[in-house]
């Protein structure tokens, strides 16, 4: 069932196009990010859904209710909308305990005092912040501002909750505790959340389908596995993960055609994406390419090579038993890959 509904969506600012005719269906109950590169379009995208952002053209649907409609002239008002929103910043008011920020929705729509708290405690509980609720913003860390900022957002149980970068300004550790506490707080509300994010980890480590967006356009839409494992075009395969582009003439040049068909599915077009994880170091003596090892890091559990061929350059992780010296003259083959 889809929850939420964009369809040729365009925005520009002065003579900047800052989204290009985007249509996205959003499924009830997932967690969608849009992911692309600072100043792609993914802020104006979500604040066109939130109604902070007025498109030239295009419609929004919510639940099936118009929201917005370049072609019947309807726009909606934001606090009409019935949308939660998390920004970056946490934007929580410093002047207002944690309780009454949470509550705030609530507040504005005059609901009784009695269901307001209880409702406040049980988001309390839902988000980890129980006991917090008499300290002030300031009062907070950064994760329990966001955790604060969250359960504002989802307060008056809204039809979706869009959430803004919304970690991007906690360190690299909190930032994945809190990932994965969203993940956690979709699953038992099953709120219908779209996720902007420039982080490609962050993306692949919570989203059940990922939008990638580049100067104002929609790329492509899929899980991440197949984002992956099947990107559109190369500046998806680049955007996500590490990759080793190749033209076919290249691969040819090392390898017979039947063995590239082996590995690589149906020739489409004569660009060749292979993960550095599908190349390993052998000893093998067939279907090989030799080179030697001019760059080396250790990241701990894998080691990342960069091996010089004789017409490119491989970039090659192993897991952390295949450790070779700089210099080292190796022979590595290819396990598998993808035409884009
Ligand atoms: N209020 C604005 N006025 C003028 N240009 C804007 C405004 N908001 C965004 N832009 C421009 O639109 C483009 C997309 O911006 P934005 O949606 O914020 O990107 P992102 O969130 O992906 O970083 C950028 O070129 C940005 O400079
Ligand atoms: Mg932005």
């Amino acid at each position: 069932m889809i929850t939420a509904s964009i369809h040729n969506i365009s925005k520009k600012y002065g003579d900047i196009s800052a989204i290009k005719g985007i249509s996205l269906d959003i499924n009830k109950g997932e967690l969608l990010s849009i992911l692309g590169p600072s100043g792609c379009g993914k802020s104006t995208l979500l604040y066109s859904v939130a109604g902070l952002e007025k498109p030239q053209e295009g419609e929004i649907k919510l639940n099936e209710r118009l929201l917005f409609s370049s072609y019947n002239n309807i726009f909606i008002a934001p606090e009409k909308r019935n949308i939660g929103l998390v920004f970056q910043n946490y934007a929580l008011w410093p002047h207002m305990n944690i309780f009454k920020n949470i509550a705030y929705p609530l507040t504005i729509k005059k609901e009784n005092k009695k269901v307001i708290k209880q409702k406040v405690l049980d988001i309390l509980n839902l988000v980890g912040l129980s006991g917090k609720e008499k300290k002030y913003p300031h009062q907070l860390s950064g994760g329990e501002q966001q955790r604060a900022a969250v359960a504002r957002g989802i307060i008056m149980n809204p039809d979706i909750l869009l959430l803004d970068e919304p970690f991007s300004n906690l360190d690299a550790k909190l930032r994945e505790r809190m990932q994965d506490e969203l993940k956690r707080i979709q699953k038992y509300t099953k709120l219908t959340m779209i996720h902007v994010t420039h982080d490609q980890e962050e993306a692949m480590r919570i989203s059940d389908r990922i939008a990638i967006m580049n100067s104002g356009n929609l790329l492509q839409v899929g899980n991440p596995d197949e984002i992956y494992n099947y990107p559109k075009d190369v500046f998806v395969a680049g955007f996500i993960g590490k990759s080793n582009l190749l033209s076919y003439d290249i691969i040819n040049y090392y390898l017979t055609e039947d063995y590239i068909n082996k590995i690589i599915n149906k020739k489409k077009t004569n660009t060749i994406l292979v993960r550095p994880e599908d190349i390993c170091i052998t000893n093998s003596d067939k279907n090989i390419i030799r080179g030697i090892i001019t760059d080396k890091f250790n990241k701990g559990s894998v080691f990342l090579y960069s091996v010089k061929t004789k017409a490119n350059e491989f970039l090659i992780q192993t897991d952390n038993t295949s450790n070779y010296p700089l210099n080292s003259n190796v022979s590595i083959t290819i396990k598998k890959g993808c035409y884009i």
